[in-house]
């Protein structure tokens, strides 16, 4: 099943990208089906190196994240990084030095398995999770949404050398302000919210375009039956049958609350 993006599924999508990207985009791509096309022949392929591969079995194994992979829209591959330990104790980090208190994941084992998994698959982005990374927004997921090849490095203990940081790492992401133990939750996070933009994941797919952040608005309050809970009525307008008015009031609902809970939103 081929399921091309709508023209606003476009519209959002450029709208949120790079101008350069965007001129490639329309340059090359001239519509929405070569998208659709190019996502249904080459699925989007994810390769996480982590040192808990068993931390991200559940995360992609079920919901929509299962579909797109059954779909064969998607694929993710984790890889166990002590497969490139230093030694057969399967030594992955070491002491930092100057001094200090925790182990840095060391360079060999890292550049290794990046080194031979580039051998594999040119990747588009090699994404390196920390805290200390851009934090990640519907921008940056639209925009990786629409590579092909993506590999992601999860961080552990005081993080990985510097100098991996350097010479392999094209993009730095991190999921908020506070610390996790390592990157295997952040990668599942960012795994996720680019593995329901793909073109054919979601079963409706503007349900994608109306979710909170895409156009820098919050989603509207949802309502289902019944009608009346304990005397609690849902709005009029939405028993209104009148989709115009709906949308409308769907729209200021949005700013409303968008003005509420997250002013540092610009839209
Ligand atoms: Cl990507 N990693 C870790 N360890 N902590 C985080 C994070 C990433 N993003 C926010 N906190």
């Amino acid at each position: 099943m081929i399921t091309q993006p709508t023209s606003r599924c476009r519209q959002f999508l450029f709208q949120q990208i790079e101008p350069f990207t965007i001129a490639i985009g329309i340059y090359f791509l001239q519509g929405s089906i070569p998208i659709a096309i190019g996502t249904y022949l080459w699925p989007m392929r994810i390769d996480i190196l982590t040192v808990l591969p068993e931390l991200l079995e559940s995360p992609f194994q079920h919901s929509i994240m299962k579909r797109a992979q059954d779909k064969g829209l998607l694929e993710v591959v984790t890889h166990p990084l002590r497969k490139w330990a230093v030694n057969d104790y399967g030594q992955i980090d070491d002491y930092q030095y100057g001094g200090g208190a925790g182990m840095v994941m060391m360079c060999e084992p890292l550049a290794k398995a990046i080194e031979e998994l580039s051998a594999e698959r040119k990747y588009d982005e090699i994404i390196y999770l920390t805290p200390d990374g851009e934090q990640l927004n519907q921008r940056i997921a639209n925009s990786l949404s629409l590579k092909g090849n993506l590999l992601m490095i999860c961080g552990h203990y005081k993080g990985i050398d510097e100098r991996i940081r350097q010479h392999f790492v094209t993009k730095e992401i991190s999921i908020g302000d506070y610390v996790l133990s390592g990157g295997e939750l952040a990668a599942a996070v960012l795994v996720d919210t680019i593995g329901r933009l793909l073109p054919g994941v979601l079963n409706d797919e503007t349900s994608a375009l109306f979710d909170s952040f895409q156009d820098n608005l919050l989603a509207p309050p949802v309502y289902t039956r019944p009608e009346d809970f304990r005397g609690w009525k849902v709005p009029d307008i939405l028993m209104s049958g009148d989709h115009k008015k709906i949308d409308e009031w769907r729209l200021e609902q949005s700013i409303e609350r968008t003005k509420q809970r997250r002013p540092d939103l610009e839209s």
